[in-house]
């Protein structure tokens, strides 16, 4: 039976009483949950949002918005951000640790994050830059956008950046970044950091105890270029003499680095295969030790449309957002359509059905991360698809 509305004079004393409640920090409850809490077996309408709820039970609470944030909108940022670092007489860098603009979810309240786990920053290296060497909880990528220059030194390990390449600092492990070529070099910087702050779990330390390069503020290497590649890099052979855990953070990936021409060799190994219907053909990028997500909180892939090709609609319990490394086309996103292009970026929040349509001539290629791995280990992980004919399956029940 469904549950009886108040009435309008039950609510206005219950309403009352907590005027004088207030004081004693409680609440009288006199709203439901709804729609704060939404449906999923039995709201599968593609044009479901993120609806909010009202009054107390809605106070505070915000939902992420689908969103795409076009480069050709947010790109010239980053020279003006250069442009002020190369004439300041106090770079940024000096003052605020990095040189970037952070993604902003419009449904968030201005909360310096894209999806209820994720933070994303653009961050830009001008020749010369030098962000110290640290060490924090948060896990964190970057997805290099520039063509060449710039590394990131990860426990001793130097990684040379390139277009395409995922660069992995899991937590825990002592990082520097810098631009040591003669142009600026560009970066999507991707973290948990959202959630490490909810759990009151965001540290940092600076106070790096190993040898330095010079009197640099980086540290200084003690591998040869490639390290990770070497150990890892034969897909089901380990090394059985170094141990497989790198820091001091636990449950993240000892590889580090992953080139972005290596990725789209990969994927285009696979292009003949049929794929999954609703992600076309993709590649997680695994702890190859224990074949686990590179983070325990987030999980990352490349993803491979060929020309023409239009997933099937999906939705997952878990947020999804997206780096285009090329091509171009439209994500659907609960009833909004999404185009984008190279470098663009795209995030489908949790709960919302989506799907992916190429309109280019060429491949269209997707970075994915995803706080999937997250709502796993929380035993929250679902996903819904549509067939052909538009019914509901459960992929994940
Ligand atoms: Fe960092």
């Amino acid at each position: 039976m469904a549950a009886q509305p108040l009435n309008s004079t039950a609510r206005a004393a219950m309403e009352a009483m907590n005027a004088e409640a207030a004081g004693l920090n409680i609440w009288l409850r006199t709203q439901a949950n709804a729609p704060a809490q939404r449906g999923w077996f039995h709201d599968t309408g593609l044009e479901a949002g993120g609806r909010v709820a009202q009054g107390r039970v809605g106070a505070n609470q915000m939902k992420a918005a689908p969103h795409r944030w076009r480069w050709a909108e947010i790109g010239p940022y980053l020279d003006r951000i250069a442009e002020i670092a190369r004439t300041a007489d106090v770079s940024p860098i000096e003052f605020a640790d990095r040189q970037q603009f952070l993604l902003v979810n419009p449904g968030l309240g201005g909360r310096l994050q894209v999806a209820s786990t994720i933070r994303c920053a653009v961050s830009i290296y001008n020749p010369g830059d030098v962000a110290p060497v640290h060490l924090h909880s948060p896990n964190a990528s970057r997805t290099i956008l520039s063509d060449n220059g710039g590394y990131t030194t990860i426990e001793g390990e130097r990684c040379i950046a390139a277009r395409g390449d995922l660069i992995l600092t899991p937590n825990g492990t002592w990082h520097d970044h810098g631009n040591d070529g003669a142009t600026p070099v560009v970066w999507a910087d991707i973290l948990d950091f959202p959630l490490l702050e909810f759990l009151d779990c965001s540290w940092i330390d600076e106070d790096f105890p190993g040898e330095r390069d010079g009197n640099s503020r980086a540290q200084k290497p003690a591998h040869e270029d490639g390290y990770s590649a070497r150990l890892y890099g034969k897909g089901g052979m380990l090394p059985g003499f170094v141990s497989h855990s790198r820091g001091i953070g636990q449950k993240t990936s000892p590889v580090f680095h992953y080139r972005g021409s290596e990725i789209r060799e990969a994927l285009d190994a696979l292009r003949d295969e049929a794929g999954d219907p609703c992600e076309g053909i993709t590649l997680d990028f695994v702890n190859p030790a224990t074949g686990a997500p590179v983070f325990p909180t987030l999980g990352y892939a490349a993803q491979l449309l060929r020309p023409g090709e239009a997933t099937r609609w999906k939705r997952e319990t878990a947020n999804a957002f997206y780096i285009v490394l090329d091509g171009e086309g439209t994500t659907e996103i609960a009833g909004r359509s999404f185009d984008w292009q190279r470098n663009d970026i795209v995030v489908v929040p949790n709960f919302l059905w989506r799907r992916h349509i190429n309109r280019g001539p060429g491949d269209a290629v997707l970075y994915l991360c995803s706080d999937r791995p997250l709502f796993k280990k929380i035993g929250q992980y679902r996903a819904q698809g549509r067939d052909d004919a538009g019914e509901v399956v459960q992929l994940v029940a």
